[in-house]
């Protein structure tokens, strides 16, 4: 999906708008229960979401983990993220503005980036590195419209790495599944043309500060 910020402007009003119509999560079911999986087994308390979009993802994880801290940061508000209370950065990512809101916020355990995936991911990357955390995830590492994307996660995002690709291809987009027509794509016969089966996440921690945990006690 392209960012709002490279869209015309009346583009950017009918692609918020139809992302505020969604009732969903901007993910596969499979690969969502392994990310939650994951948090779960590395006692993950604090997430911090970068391209949040509607913040269903953020608001649903608080809730199911009972985090301690959530924020988000996005180009536009989500009334349902202003309505939780979510700390929130309203802008550009790559802003200056955005490195001191995040300086303040401290530590978190999860840096989920799912912004822009043409070219910004590498930029996204470098400033969360520069900020305390345990975890950084990549959304869409596995979605064939981003093949730049996914040529970094595997090639220049270095530590101990585990990724979630969904292979069932019965499953539709979104938890819950998205009501095409949604964005840029009349069907999902349209979207599955153009991105496939699988959006992935990979998650990766740095390599000096452990390993990450694979399965819950109970897994
Ligand atoms: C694919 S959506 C995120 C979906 C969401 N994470 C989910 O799971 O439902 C990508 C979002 O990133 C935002 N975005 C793109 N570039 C950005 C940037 N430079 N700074 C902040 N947000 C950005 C867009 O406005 C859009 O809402």
């Amino acid at each position: 999906m392209s960012s709002p910020s490279e869209l015309e402007p009346s583009a950017v009003v009918s692609t918020v708008q139809s992302l505020l119509r969604t009732r969903a999560m901007l993910q596969w079911q499979s690969e969502l229960d392994a990310f939650v999986e994951l948090l779960v087994a590395n006692r993950v308390r604090s997430f911090l979401e970068v391209g949040a979009a509607t913040g269903r993802l953020s608001l649903y994880l608080a809730e199911r983990l009972e985090l301690e801290k959530v924020a988000a940061c996005d180009l536009w508000q989500s009334p349902l993220l202003k309505a939780a209370h979510v700390e929130f950065f309203r802008g550009d990512h790559h802003d200056p503005a955005y490195a001191e809101w995040r300086a303040r916020l401290g530590h978190f355990d999860m840096v989920f980036i799912d912004a822009d995936h043409e070219t910004g991911f590498r930029r996204d990357y470098e400033i969360e590195l520069a900020h305390p955390h345990t975890f950084i995830a990549f959304h869409d590492i596995a979605n064939q419209a981003y093949p730049a994307l996914r040529h970094f996660w595997e090639h220049e995002v270095t530590g101990d790495k585990v990724a979630f690709v969904n292979r069932d291809t019965s499953l539709r987009f979104g938890v819950p599944a998205v009501a095409f027509p949604f964005a840029s794509w009349p069907t999902f016969e349209d979207y599955v043309a153009e991105c496939g089966h699988a959006c992935g996440i990979g998650v990766v921690r740095p390599a000096a500060s452990g390993a990450i945990t694979r399965q819950s006690v109970a897994g």
